[in-house]
């Protein structure tokens, strides 16, 4: 199955054009899958990697995320708005990967894409919110989906894509391409009580 039908959907309920996820060239990724895997070839005919879409509420998406962090009590409405402003102001590619037997979606990663002033009019890629389901991690599906969302960065125009992880999972990281950079490398959070 794969990628390759994703003619029985409206294209308004993807969150971006699922066609550019055929166009990833895994050769480009230092990554290495044993036996080989893409986003167009996920192994298994019942694993499919996609873009969100707007009925994924239904297919277990916000708790996938929960195993992630916190969600809180996100309603149908809250997500269908979330997803129009997204769809909207373009640069989100919330990407899942789905186990079609069961309906469920069992990964996640999001490319969010920062538009910018410097270095030309560049945009810079972000990694967010990777996560697989409990029971289907050690398969490859970790690597499989930060791997699409990466390439799809480039495939994008970024001119860099960067992310931030908790220490136990850089050496994860590094074997997809991302480096720590010498003098260059932390990450700074600033928390609001009550955001608003
Ligand atoms: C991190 C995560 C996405 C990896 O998913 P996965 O499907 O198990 O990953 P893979 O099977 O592709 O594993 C790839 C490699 O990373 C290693 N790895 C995976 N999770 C790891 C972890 N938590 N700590 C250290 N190494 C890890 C695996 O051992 C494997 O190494 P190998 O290729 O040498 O065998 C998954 O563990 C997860 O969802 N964790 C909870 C959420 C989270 O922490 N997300 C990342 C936020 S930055």
């Amino acid at each position: 199955m794969g990628i390759e039908k994703f003619t029985d959907v409206k294209p308004s309920e993807y969150l971006y054009n699922p066609e550019i996820l055929t166009r990833l060239d895994f050769s480009r990724s230092p990554a290495t899958f044993s036996p080989k895997i893409s986003a167009a070839q996920p192994g298994e005919e019942w694993l499919k990697v996609r873009p969100l879409q707007r009925s994924d509420y239904d297919k277990g998406f916000l708790q996938l995320l929960g195993q992630l962090t916190s969600v809180g009590n996100v309603s149908k409405k809250q997500f269908d708005e979330r997803f129009t402003q997204m769809k909207q102001s373009g640069g989100y590619y919330v990407t899942v990967i789905e186990d079609t037997r069961v309906g469920r979606l069992i990964g996640a990663a999001t490319l969010t894409v920062e538009q910018k002033f410097i270095h030309n009019c560049s945009l810079r890629g972000r990694l967010e919110d990777v996560v697989v389901n409990d029971t289907y991690r050690g398969k490859q599906l970790g690597k499989l989906i930060v791997v699409t969302v990466s390439l799809l960065a480039q495939e994008v125009g970024c001119y860099k894509m960067s992310l931030d992880c908790k220490d136990k999972l850089i050496k994860f990281y590094e074997t997809l391409g991302y480096k720590m950079e010498a003098g260059n490398s932390n990450a700074m959070n600033m928390r609001f009580e009550d955001p608003s």
